[in-house]
């Protein structure tokens, strides 16, 4: 279902608006956009998140450095251009921009530990299938000051309570990626297996032996699977103090009674995290974009980008995801007028008109049809639209001041005074 603009080349967008526009993907509405952003305003100032907005364009250094250079984002998914001089690029994640506003400004020197929460519109030139765009909605958290792991299970109480809310089927998955003591000593034993095993592996993987070699672990290659399943694993290499963080962290959890599974091959496709992540993955309705949310915990990268040594750790979640998923539980996500009124006549528009005013005030739903139409598909547009009742409005109706109500989806008809619209609407909401 597309036509083109004469002239212009079409972006390929997804287009939430209400159940009565059908775009290409019919299932992304913006009722379930503002029923997730809504959850999440409630719930995450429970935990004491403060909401932060920060801008969509950043210095490309900034997540060149943040994110990975060798990162698939920062390598190939950037929308990067030269500003007059600076190289500026459209925010494909927030982690970064939020830890470039907390060293900018000095905010652990005002409070010990700080936690903020976002939501907004990413960037990253991926190839679109249903649940992956290139613009896409994050809702994420992040705190910073809390070496865990007390906070890394609060986090994921949180992304576990608020999916559950939702009505979102989902798994919690765990892992560890230590920390700079043990991770270069199991990447140089990873890299010397999948060295030996190059020949089996897929010409971006045989790229990543040297420049990523943990993102092999989560190819979807089947070759580079099998690979993979025989691998040295990071929990072989923990030091001590990052095995008792996973443990103690594992601990937490039961305690919080938040069900999980350890998972080696989640390493995420960022380089910045240290010891913990966690990714909530649906267990169905999203086909191969089945990650809703990941995170996890990055000790260095305030330090990496010139602030002090403040360990932080966060998630975000993707909102279309979330919002496919939502649409399957049978939340149609649609505004619905509790009325609609068809006048006849010039006469008794500018009445409609006024009584629609009227209802409004009392914060009732109306919409009014500005088209001249036959009363049948004047029906047919209220129908579409979703309103409770329609009133068609002609001069006898004037006259007696009062008219027939029609429910729309029993054919009933009740007989109301004008006047006493609202009360009715209210009473029949
Ligand atoms: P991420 O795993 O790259 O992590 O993205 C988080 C979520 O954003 C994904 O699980 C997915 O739901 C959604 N997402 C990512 N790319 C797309 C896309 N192209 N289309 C639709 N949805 C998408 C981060 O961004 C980290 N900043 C998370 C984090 C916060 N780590 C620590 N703090």
């Amino acid at each position: 279902m597309s036509a083109k603009v004469r002239g212009v080349k079409g972006t390929r967008d997804v287009l939430p608006v209400d159940t009565y526009v059908k775009s290409d993907d019919p299932w992304l509405r913006i009722g379930h956009y503002h029923l997730i952003e809504q959850s999440a305003r409630e719930l995450f100032p429970l935990y004491g998140y403060r909401e932060a907005r920060t801008p969509i364009l950043e210095r490309t250094e900034l997540f060149v450095r943040g994110i990975g250079a060798v990162t698939d984002i920062v390598g190939k998914e950037m929308y990067t251009f030269d500003d007059h001089g600076d190289m500026v690029s459209m925010r494909p994640e927030n982690t970064a921009s939020l830890v470039r506003a907390y060293v900018e400004h000095a905010v652990n020197q005002q409070e010990p530990e700080t936690k903020w929460w976002y939501l907004g519109p990413m960037f990253r030139r991926e190839r679109q299938q249903r649940g992956r765009y290139r613009q896409f909605t994050q809702i994420g958290i992040e705190a910073f000051g809390s070496p865990g792991p007390r906070i890394d299970a609060e986090q994921i109480e949180l992304l576990d309570r608020w999916l559950r809310k939702l009505g979102i089927p989902f798994e919690m998955h765990l892992n560890t990626l230590g920390d700079g003591q043990c991770r270069p000593k199991y990447r140089e034993a990873l890299q010397a297996y999948l060295r030996a095993h190059s020949a089996e592996l897929c010409e971006e993987c045989n790229k990543r032996i040297e420049t990523n070699p943990i993102r092999v672990l989560d190819c979807k290659n089947p070759k580079c699977q099998e690979v993979a399943a025989g691998a040295p694993k990071m929990e072989q290499y923990l030091c001590d103090p990052c095995r008792a963080h996973f443990e103690a962290l594992q601990k937490a959890l039961q305690a919080l009674n938040v069900a999980y599974l350890t998972d080696p091959k989640l390493v995420r496709g960022l380089d910045y995290y240290t010891r913990t992540t966690y990714e909530a993955i649906a267990t169905s309705g999203l086909g191969a974009q089945s990650t809703v949310a990941g995170g996890g915990r990055y000790d260095g990268l305030v330090r990496e980008l010139g602030g002090p040594d403040v360990p932080g750790i966060g998630f975000a979640a993707g909102v279309e995801r979330m919002a496919l998923l939502v649409a399957q539980q049978g939340h149609d996500g649609a505004t619905k007028p509790a009325l609609f009124i068809a006048p006849l006549g010039d006469a008794e528009a500018a009445r409609a008109d006024q009584i629609a005013q009227q209802l409004r005030a009392a914060g009732l739903g109306v919409e009014v049809s500005f088209r001249k139409a036959n009363p049948g598909n004047q029906l047919k547009r209220a129908d579409a639209l979703g309103a409770r009742y329609a009133l068609v409005l002609g001069d006898a109706e004037l006259q007696s001041g009062r008219a027939k109500l029609k429910e729309l989806k029993t054919g009933a008809q009740t007989e109301v005074a004008l006047d006493a619209l609202a009360g009715f609407l209210r009473g029949n909401a």
